[in-house]
């Protein structure tokens, strides 16, 4: 696979770093490390370019709900699925999943109860 892995600005050096301690020098240009705070600069981004979208344990700061939002809206296309992996913690991650059943076809494919962790797909 092709690979974009993102963040925001500050986490960009860490995230180089383990690119390169944990790829094989071979299979490094295959992943790209770009930033992207969300919902900004989205046009850096193209729609429908991304066949996955995985976010691992990036459901739990409300005020970026929207923007978090508006960032998968815009990334994706109808061929899109996108893996969010989470512990809903409070009340208001319930939220982002009302949030995000607003706009995309929702469902939990995955709950491992020793981590409390659910996996949903979203398209
Ligand atoms: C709890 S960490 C999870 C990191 C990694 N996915 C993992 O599972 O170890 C949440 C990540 O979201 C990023 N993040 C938080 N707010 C963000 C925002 N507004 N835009 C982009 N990334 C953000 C943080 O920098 C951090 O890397």
């Amino acid at each position: 696979a092709q690979v974009t892995i993102t963040d925001r600005e500050a986490a960009l050096a860490f995230l180089k770093s383990n690119v390169q301690a944990n790829l094989p020098r071979d299979l490094q240009p295959r992943a790209e490390v770009k930033e992207l705070t969300w919902g900004q600069n989205l046009a850096s981004f193209s729609t429908g370019e991304y066949d996955f979208i995985l976010g691992a344990d990036i459901v739990y700061l409300e005020e970026t709900f929207a923007d978090l939002l508006q960032t998968l809206d815009h990334l994706s296309a109808d061929h899109t699925v996108i893996l969010l992996s989470c512990r809903l913690r409070y009340e208001r991650d319930q939220n982002f999943l009302t949030m995000l059943k607003g706009i995309f076809s929702v469902r939990e494919v995955h709950y491992d109860p020793g981590n409390d962790i659910h996996i949903f797909k979203a398209q």
